[in-house]
């Protein structure tokens, strides 16, 4: 069995000042099926774990499937919010692995067509709910998008999910390109992205898949993205998604939960300290301890 990759392939990464209350990691990958769900939900699961008020908000607006992998039965979704059928504090389900979940419509090809106005107002109303939680993980749709890159330009970090697969790897290069236009073309401090390889047989494929789409974007573009850390194709994984039950919660000696708390590690020095976590823990709002929509005064 391979090992977890070694400390120079891992680090902290350059980060852009994220815009909301909260530092927001946004997870994408550019294709489809790659495993941006996957690896948003169990970080997620992992961060909750050491103690950290995780919100975990689902961006593929009109094909949304988090829930799904959490096995949480959201009444509403962000399109009841958006609609002004309800408050998006309302939205929020708790997930009893100790996390937050603003959950997305699931076949609404309108909620799926980016929009400028209907960004600006998750965004809004990211900032304001932000501020109850250490970080937001941002799940990403597929593609490039204006939606996509947007919200790559107001996260603090972005981590860009691949495989060893040629298409994946493809698209993953496409969407570093774009983000790049997109940064250059509004000026933007956009983080640099960094690459998480999932998939990968072992370590050693997932440094050489990494080490292919760093040299092409050293040569044709501003920056380059480094590794933030790999995961393998494990059968835990698979079988995790099909229980709708995290992979975080597996083994501890199985390597895709040593995978999965290397790139955590690599998160923490980025996020509050978990001092300031534990502060931040005692004056949380009280809230069911299992999966249900979380009940927020004001409700509409
Ligand atoms: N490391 C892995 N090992 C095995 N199966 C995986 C792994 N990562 C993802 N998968 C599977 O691949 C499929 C697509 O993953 P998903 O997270 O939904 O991708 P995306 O969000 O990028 O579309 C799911 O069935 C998931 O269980
Ligand atoms: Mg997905």
């Amino acid at each position: 069995m391979s090992p977890a990759p070694t400390s120079d392939v891992l680090g902290s990464g350059p980060a852009a000042p994220s815009l909301l209350a909260a530092p927001l990691l946004w997870v994408t990958g550019g294709k489809g099926g790659v495993g941006k769900t996957t690896l948003t939900a169990n970080l997620g699961v992992e961060l909750a774990r050491r103690g950290y008020r995780v919100l975990l908000v689902d961006f593929d607006l009109g094909l949304g499937n988090l829930d799904v992998l959490l096995r949480l039965r959201p009444e509403r979704t962000l399109e009841d919010a958006y609609r002004g059928r309800c408050r998006t504090e309302r939205c929020v389900v708790r997930a009893p692995h100790g996390l937050d979940v603003l959950p997305a419509a699931s076949g609404s090809p309108e909620m799926a067509a980016a929009d400028p106005v209907r960004r600006a107002w998750l965004f809004g109303e990211l900032e304001r709910l932000g501020a109850a939680y250490d970080v937001v993980l941002g799940d990403s749709a597929a593609g490039i998008g204006p939606d996509v890159l947007a919200s790559a330009a107001a996260a603090g970090r972005v981590w860009v999910v691949t495989t060893p697969d040629p298409a994946a790897l493809t698209d993953a290069y496409g969407l570093i390109k774009a983000l790049d236009s997109w940064a250059g073309a509004c000026g933007g401090d956009v983080a640099t992205p960094e690459l998480v390889v999932n998939l990968a047989g072992d370590v050693e494929e997932a440094e050489r898949v990494a080490r292919r789409l760093t040299r092409v974007c050293e040569r044709f573009l501003a920056r380059a993205p480094r590794l933030a850390g790999w995961l393998p194709r494990a059968r835990g994984v698979a079988d995790a998604a099909r229980f709708q039950r995290p992979f975080a919660l597996g083994r501890d000696e199985s390597l895709e939960v040593a995978c999965l708390r290397r790139l955590v590690a690599a998160l923490e020095p980025w996020l509050p300290p978990p001092a300031a976590a534990a502060r931040g823990r005692s004056q949380r709002r009280a809230g069911p301890k299992t999966a249900t929509q979380a009940p927020v005064a004001g409700d509409r």
